[in-house]
């Protein structure tokens, strides 16, 4: 199946990110977000990443205004009705992806395809709300989604091998690799990622290091690009915070308890760079 117009259900960092390599790509792309301040607020991340691109020379300015002429941002779920592939990327609450596919369900033709961007819920509990279980898979991206190369495809038991092929293939197609993996809480590289950041949080909360100290361990020791504090308020605590809370109730081990200091600075509304403050400060003279 060719796709043609692309759906993107939520315009927050992740799918804001998707629409905007959507787009780059050459497809029709609309978004869809609950009120106009979201939906406008979701329209200036992405076109601030579409400047960046264009000032660090990854984009030319023709490209950028091709790019924003095939984006459509709308807060009616029924503008989404010709789209042949939606990609969601709303909130992680299992009850709001059911309902919001239920309805898209009744309104995109029987082709449409449906994916899912979420790091930890199940795939296949949200297909089941859908009369299209076959073509319904789980298209995870990673944060900043323009950059990061890594797609995971995800398959649950009831996905056709066309629909992954479809999906795989329109991965490529945004310029990014495919990995395959099946539907278990946190695919591949949350199951393996969400364990190390906790344990940052902890090791910082035993006192084993300083945030600074920690992170330049991993940055200088590792080769990683950020340490794990940094990439946590990268990310968001209040995101890995609920990834964690999912994964914990799937698997009930240990390592992927969310610690108590974690818990505390999301309960005190420090989600790190999109609020402002985490691990770290952001912002004007931090
Ligand atoms: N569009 C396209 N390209 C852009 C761009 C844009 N808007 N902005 C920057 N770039 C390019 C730059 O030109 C540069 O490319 P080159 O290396 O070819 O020159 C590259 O992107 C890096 O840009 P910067 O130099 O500005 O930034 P940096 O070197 O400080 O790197 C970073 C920033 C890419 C975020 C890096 O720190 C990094 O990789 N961090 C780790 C991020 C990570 O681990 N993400 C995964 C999080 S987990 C997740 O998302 C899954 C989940 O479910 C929780």
């Amino acid at each position: 199946m060719s796709i043609h117009r692309v759906g993107v259900l939520g315009a927050g960092l992740m799918g804001a990110g998707i629409a905007e390599i959507a787009a780059k790509a050459g497809y029709d792309t609309r978004i869809r977000e609950v009120t106009e301040d979201l939906a406008g607020k979701g329209l200036r991340r992405l076109e601030g990443s579409l400047a960046r691109a264009v000032e660090k020379k990854k984009l030319s300015p023709e490209e950028r205004d091709a790019a924003r002429g095939r984006l459509r941002v709308t807060t009616r779920l029924e503008d989404l009705a010709d789209c042949d592939l939606v990609i969601e990327a709303i909130i992680e609450n299992l009850e709001a992806k059911k309902e919001t596919f239920r309805a898209l369900d009744g309104l995109c033709g029987a082709q449409a395809i449906f994916c899912s961007n979420t790091s930890s819920l199940t795939i296949t509990e949200m297909s089941a709300a859908t009369a299209r279980p076959d073509r319904f898979a789980g298209l995870h991206f990673f944060n900043p989604v323009p950059i990061m190369k890594l797609v995971e495809v995800v398959r649950t038991i009831a996905t056709s091998p066309e629909t992954v092929a479809t999906v795989t293939e329109f991965a490529r197609s945004l310029g990014k690799e495919p990995i395959l993996a099946n539907d278990n809480s946190g695919f591949i590289v949350n199951r393996l990622l969400v364990p190390y950041l906790l344990d940052a949080v902890r090791a910082l909360e035993e006192g084993v290091g300083t945030r600074e100290d920690i992170d330049r361990g991993m940055e200088l020791g590792c080769g990683h690009p950020m340490g794990p504090l940094r990439l946590l308020d990268f990310v968001g605590l209040d995101t890995t915070y609920a990834i964690a809370e999912i994964m914990f109730q799937e698997y009930r081990e240990k390592r992927f308890a969310p610690p108590p200091l974690l818990k505390r600075m999301v309960m005190a509304g420090r989600y790190g760079k999109k609020s402002g403050r985490g691990f770290y400060e952001y912002g004007e003279g931090s």
